[in-house]
């Protein structure tokens, strides 16, 4: 997993829970890297699974409902640093449906060592968007909340609903439908 997913994710626990809570994290996840994180690294994803179930026991806040915040968190920085993706698309549903085709594509050329799921795109009109997700790393969440801010970003509202296709949440059918 790349060294931005890791440096924004201990902004984030900064800016939602203190410094202290950084520290304490860090300490009892026993990490490898003991947690100095470079944005270009690459750390195993184990490392940030420790850094969540800690943070999940200090908050007593669900490992999932965690990792929605932080992707409705990351969205800023996607925004920021890849500015020219979001000119390019012109509405929400385009961007999502595009991740796979496009926006990861390039993102593997930047980072051939990242780790991204894998969308299948199985259904695509003007209000309705039926996309899997599918990642040994089942981070669903993340990409719910990623999806939540794209809508935003574009002032379009849909209802996101999901369908478990394994117990694992490693693959997760997603349908977005535009609310009229
Ligand atoms: C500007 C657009 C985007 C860029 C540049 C981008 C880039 C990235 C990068 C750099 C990672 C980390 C890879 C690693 O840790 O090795 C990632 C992971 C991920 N991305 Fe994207 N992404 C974009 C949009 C999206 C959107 C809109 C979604 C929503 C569905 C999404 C879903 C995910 C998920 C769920 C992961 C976590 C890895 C996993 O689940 O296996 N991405 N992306």
């Amino acid at each position: 997993m790349k060294g931005i997913v890791f440096t924004e994710f201990l902004e984030m626990v900064e800016k939602k829970f203190g410094i202290e809570t950084v520290d304490t994290i860090i300490v009892e996840s026993n990490l490898k890297s003991e947690g100095a994180y470079t944005s270009v690294g690459t750390y195993d994803f184990w490392e940030m699974q420790n850094l969540l179930a800690n943070l999940s026991k200090q908050t007593t806040i669900d490992i999932n409902s965690l990792i929605h915040s932080y992707g409705l968190y990351f969205f800023d920085s996607l925004k920021n640093g890849y500015p020219y993706i979001f000119n390019y698309y012109k509405t929400a549903f385009e961007l999502i449906a595009g991740i796979e085709k496009h926006i990861h594509v390039q993102v593997r050329k930047i980072y051939p060592d990242a780790e991204l799921p894998y969308f299948i795109n199985h259904e695509e009109d003007d209000s309705k968007l039926v996309i899997e997700y599918q990642s040994e790393r089942a981070m669903y969440a993340f990409a719910q909340g990623l999806m939540e801010r794209t809508l935003e970003h574009y002032n379009e509202k849909a209802t996101i609903k999901k369908e478990f296709l394994n117990d694992k949440g490693t693959k997760v059918l997603f349908t977005l439908v535009k609310n009229a």
